[in-house]
C-alpha cells in the first residue's frame, strides 16, 4: 500500500493546490486544484478572460499566485536554490499565445537563443539540435528565414521548435492553434500529439479548438468563475448535463 502511494506521488509531475490569484480587488482564480501525471495531456477550456493564461503564467513563475502551492516534479520554485532553479526551468517549455519569435533574428538564431544562454551548452552540438528541432516540426527549409517571411502557422511551428530546444519534460501551450486555418490547426494538433508520443512530454494546453482537444486530450478541465467546474474525458464532457460545459463542444 505504501508503495502504491509513493508510485502515485512520483507519477504526478505538476500539481496545483488551492491556487488563488487576484489583481487588486479582482479575484481571477479562486480555488484551482490540478494534478497532471507524467506523459499526460490535459486540455484547459474556459471562456475568454477567465484566467487560463494566468494559470500558465503562475506555473512558470511569470506571475505569482496570491496563495496556494505549485509543485513541479514534487518541488516548489520557492524551495529551490539559484543553481537548481535554472536546471528546473529548463524542464518546462512554454509556448506563448503570440508565438513571440524575435523578428530581427533568423529561424536558426531564434532556436539557438535559449540554448546559448545556458552556461553548459555545447557549441559543436548546436547545429544538429537546431536541425533536429526543425525536422520535428517539418520546417527545416525555413532555417535561414526571418519571421517576417513566415506565415502565421509556420511561426507557431517554429515557436514550438524553439520550445523543444531545451528538451522540456513539461510543455505548456497557450492557444497553439488560435488564428490559424483548420488545416494548419490540424497540423499543429498532430505535432502536439507527436511530441507526446515521441518524447513522452507532459502537456497542459489552453485552447478553444475542439477538434484539437478531441485529438490530443487525455483529460479536460473546464475553468469557470475561478475554479474547475468540470473534469473528464472528451466523451464525458461533450455529453455533460451542464449547459455551460456542453457549450464548449457544440461548435458545429
Ligand atoms: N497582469 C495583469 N494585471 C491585471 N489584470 C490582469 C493581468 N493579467 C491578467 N489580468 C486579468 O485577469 C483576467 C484573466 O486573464 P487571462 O489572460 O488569464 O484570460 P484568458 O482566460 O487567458 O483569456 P483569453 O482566452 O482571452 O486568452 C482578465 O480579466 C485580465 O484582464
Ligand atoms: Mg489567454
Amino acid at each position: 500500500m505504501e508503495n502504491e502511494v509513493n508510485a502515485n506521488t512520483e507519477d504526478t509531475v505538476l500539481q496545483l493546490t488551492d491556487i488563488k490569484k487576484s489583481f487588486g480587488n479582482f479575484e481571477v482564480l479562486k480555488d484551482v486544484n490540478l494534478k497532471v501525471k507524467k506523459g499526460e495531456t490535459v486540455v484547459l477550456l474556459g471562456k475568454s478572460g477567465t484566467g487560463k493564461s494566468v494559470i500558465l503564467k503562475c506555473i512558470i513563475g511569470l506571475e505569482q499566485q496570491t496563495s496556494g502551492t505549485i509543485q513541479i516534479f514534487g518541488k516548489e520554485f520557492t524551495d529551490l536554490k539559484d543553481d537548481e532553479e535554472n536546471v528546473f526551468k529548463r524542464k518546462i517549455g512554454f509556448l506563448f499565445q503570440s508565438g513571440a519569435l524575435y523578428d530581427s533574428m533568423t529561424v536558426r538564431q531564434n532556436l539557438e537563443f535559449p540554448v546559448i544562454r545556458q552556461p553548459d551548452y555545447k557549441k559543436e552540438d548546436l547545429t544538429e539540435s537546431v536541425e533536429e528541432a526543425l525536422n520535428n516540426v517539418g520546417l527545416l527549409d525555413a532555417i535561414d528565414k526571418f519571421p517576417s517571411e513566415l506565415s502565421g502557422g509556420m511561426k507557431k511551428r517554429i515557436a514550438l521548435a524553439r520550445t523543444l530546444m531545451l528538451k522540456p519534460e513539461i510543455i505548456l501551450y497557450d492557444e497553439p492553434t488560435t488564428g490559424l486555418d483548420p488545416v494548419t490547426s490540424n497540423e499543429i494538433s498532430h505535432l502536439i500529439l507527436d511530441m507526446q508520443k515521441k518524447l513522452n512530454v507532459t502537456s497542459l494546453i489552453v485552447t478553444h479548438d475542439i477538434p484539437c482537444t478531441h485529438l490530443v486530450a487525455d483529460r479536460i478541465v473546464v475553468l469557470k468563475e475561478g475554479t474547475f467546474t468540470a473534469e473528464g474525458s472528451y466523451e464525458d464532457l461533450a455529453k455533460s448535463e451542464d449547459d455551460f460545459v456542453r457549450g464548449f463542444f457544440e461548435f458545429e
